[in-house]
């Protein structure tokens, strides 16, 4: 079949538009014997018919045993260059408290980002010292209620927030630790970075003042100085990126080495995962073992010991875990400039459930669920149902042309930054999440309901 003249260069026709490309669904997806798509055992229409779509779908042994491989491989990596590893799992990528139990349980450390994630985790009973707290604005009352639970780290993001965590230490009788976030310059996305000597963002402080801040940290008795923490951004291919900001952080970390302790760096998260079946991504063993090169060779070219190292990954555990369980609705095949044919699927969802199409232009991959079909491939393009043009889930994808309303669509790879950044766009109701495991299922989350939704509408009482 020759290519739709639509569809963008890297998607071709597929072999096979039933396939499911193993590096973007999770471990245990599969199709059964009848073609229906089954996720740890568990058939997509067993998941429609009992809780409705559309259907965040977890597969739990899958996001455990990513959690549980990239601590291994991490560990094991710097095990080999004489230092240990801290991995926290960065809980804005998809938080619940089930979730926090999980990364808990595989040895994991969570980073928080804000009051209400904190208390997820808390809520988990999750150690608070194994939690961090980032932010570029933390409110006092969270830096207090941080403090106050014994939270093992605080990222500061700006001076000022340097007395605000000293003085909730010493109300609350502690010695806080703290790490620096700092603005590296580097910035990645993909498979390219930009290096710059400032950044102009919000996060973090530029290097050129971090030996004036660090001196600031160490006067105050009740803030102990880890050490220095960069970000560089996410979903990012290679380790160009991270060796560049390790380079440039580690001439200051072994600067500050001349005035006190730091036993620490953290190099933050946003190691990239595949989406669409041309996502080449990195193995994490890989991935870890460059990353204990990059830290022993600054290390050693400054003269310094290797310090701890600590990373929050957060997608490249969660996000090929999920995927997003959709009904057709309408189907419409729309003659574009009159030469090619671009067939519209609408699914009862969209972005109130995965914002990240409209967004940022992320590409998505689908496949039919309740069924395989040897039909021919047609391109789609599948819509939501809000009323908004650029509310698409998947802008370009092969499926059987055959795709008919009351099918089941599924959505791979959406654990990650799709329920944690959904709203309430049109008065939809966010889906309920659940996990999959061992031919069972079970709900994660509960989803809303036009009750829910109106309850918190102060109209009904003003009557
Ligand atoms: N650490 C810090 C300080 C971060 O800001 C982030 C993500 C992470 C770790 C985790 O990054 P990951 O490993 O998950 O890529 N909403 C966007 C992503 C924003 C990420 C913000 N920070 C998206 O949907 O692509």
């Amino acid at each position: 079949m020759l290519s739709n003249p639509l569809a963008p260069s890297w998607l071709t026709v597929p072999d096979d538009a039933n396939a499911l490309a193993p590096a973007v669904w999770s471990a245990n997806a599969e199709r059964s014997d009848s073609g229906e798509l089954v996720v740890a055992g568990v058939a997509a229409s067993e998941l429609a018919r009992q809780y409705g779509t559309p259907l965040y779908v977890v597969d739990e042994a899958d996001a455990r045993s990513r959690a549980i491989t990239i601590r291994e491989s991490f560990d094991r990596e710097f095990a080999r260059i004489g230092s240990t590893v801290k991995v926290y799992y960065a809980g804005k990528a998809f938080l619940s408290i089930e979730v926090a139990r999980w990364m808990n349980e595989a040895g994991l450390n969570i980073d928080v980002c804000s009051g209400g994630e904190l208390a997820v985790a808390l809520a988990a009973g999750v150690d608070a010292a194994r939690l961090g707290l980032h932010g570029n604005n933390k409110s006092v009352r969270e830096i207090d209620r941080a403090v106050g639970v014994g939270i093992g780290a605080i990222v500061l993001d700006s001076p000022i927030e340097i007395q605000r965590v000293a003085d909730a230490a010493r109300a609350h009788g502690r010695v806080q630790n703290v790490r620096l976030r700092v603005n590296s310059g580097v910035h990645a996305s993909t498979h390219e970075y930009l290096a710059t000597a400032r950044e102009d963002q919000k996060f973090g402080i530029p290097l050129s003042e971090v030996a004036e801040i660090v001196a600031v940290i160490r006067s105050h008795d009740s803030l102990n100085f880890l050490g220095l923490h960069s970000h560089i951004g996410s979903q990012i291919f290679g380790t160009d990126g991270f060796a560049e900001a390790a380079r440039r952080l580690f001439d200051v970390h072994a600067e500050l080495l001349a005035s006190g302790p730091v036993p620490e760096l953290n190099l933050g998260g946003g190691f990239g995962i595949a989406y669409t079946s041309v996502d080449e991504t990195f193995p994490i063993n890989e991935l870890a073992a460059s990353f204990a090169d990059i830290v022993s060779a600054a290390a050693t070219r400054l003269g310094v010991p290797v310090p701890v190292l600590a990373i929050e990954p957060g997608r490249v555990i969660i996000g090929n875990a999920g995927h997003t369980l959709y009904e057709v609705g309408t189907i419409k095949d729309v003659l574009v400039d009159g030469a090619a044919v671009r067939k519209y699927v609408s699914v009862d969802g969209g972005m109130s459930d995965n914002i990240r199409p409209a967004l940022y232009g992320a590409d998505y991959s689908a496949r039919l669920a309740n069924r395989s079909s040897a039909a021919e491939p047609a391109l789609v393009r599948v819509a939501g149902k809000h009323c908004e043009s650029g509310d698409i889930v998947v802008l370009a994808e092969y499926l059987p042309g055959d795709v008919s309303p009351g099918d089941l669509l599924a959505v791979p790879a959406t654990g990650a930054y799709c329920w944690s950044m959904a709203s309430n766009y049109n008065y939809l109701g966010r889906p309920p999440v659940v996990a999959v495991l061992d031919g069972r299922s079970r709900v994660l989350v509960r989803g809303e309901t036009e009750e829910d939704l109106l309850r918190r509408d102060a109209g009904l009482d003003n009557r």
